[in-house]
């Protein structure tokens, strides 16, 4: 068995980072940022999102047809955009649809809005029908790494309401599990605590496992364990510890 040593900062760094109106984003690392597709170069996400992105598009045919409305937002962006909605559209729909500044998934770099293209696109609500290419878009995303992050019926939960254009990165397996089992990030995030070094919960796919367990930080160092001979991803949870996912080619075993 191997293991790894990580510290205190790694809990807020990863795909799986949940953030909301609890657990604010803590800007600890610089980030490099790209364009989420080349047609609307002023909006960035993480690299391996966009590349995700793009690949999306392409497979399902939907290049310049749904189209990037905003991704990453600085705390000033996010800010601005708060206030703007409280004077334009008041309070009551500024809580449903924008986060409070500090607790945007679009501070991460891991969030897009995506809008069918059309000559008027609204920016906070971009038109994202559930029917034709955006539905298309909807049913694979998660077979790329990319959810609905703000689904109807989890407004509780999540703290927003449903918001069929915005899509978060969490990578695969995470997307699918999620999706099968109808959860949303908050519950999933829950949910995978009950898994452990030693309880891992199997997720099989072609041939492949991917087995995913949660190690609690324990003050500034934490050490992890992993197994041999194996891809391993980790990720922090933004909260209280880390998300470990391995990889196994069952194929030859
Ligand atoms: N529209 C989402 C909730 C945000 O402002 O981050
Ligand atoms: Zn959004």
């Amino acid at each position: 068995m191997k293991s790894a040593i990580l510290s205190k900062k790694d809990i807020y760094c990863g795909n799986l980072i949940l953030v909301n109106e609890r657990y604010s984003f803590k800007n600890l690392t610089k980030e490099n940022f790209v364009p989420a597709d080349s047609r609307t170069p002023s909006i960035l996400i993480k690299k391996d999102a966009s590349n995700i992105l793009e690949l999306i598009l392409e497979k399902i045919g939907a290049r310049g047809k749904i189209i990037p409305v905003s991704g990453y937002r600085t705390f000033d962006e996010q800010n601005d955009i708060f206030e703007n909605s409280l004077k334009e559209n008041g309070e009551d729909f500024t809580k449903k649809y924008v986060a409070l500044p500090g607790h945007s998934e679009h501070q991460t770099g891991l969030a897009i809005d995506l809008g069918l293209n059309k000559e008027k696109i609204d920016f906070i609500r971009p038109g994202f029908p559930s029917e034709g290419i955006c539905g298309t878009f909807r049913t694979a995303a998660p077979d790329y790494g990319f959810i609905l992050r703000y689904p109807a019926g989890k407004e509780r939960i999540t703290g927003i309401f449903h918001e069929p254009w915005h899509f978060r990165y969490v990578g695969t397996p995470h997307s699918k599990i999620i999706e099968e089992n109808g959860m949303s990030l908050e519950e999933y995030i829950k949910f995978i605590k009950n898994y452990s070094f030693d309880n891992r919960y199997v997720f099989s796919h072609n041939n492949s496992n991917a087995e995913i367990y949660y190690t609690p930080a324990s003050g500034n160092e934490t050490e992890i364990f992993l197994p041999e001979k194996a891809v391993t991803q980790v990720s922090g949870n933004n909260i209280d510890g880390f998300i470990i996912t391995v990889w196994r080619n069952t194929a030859n075993e």
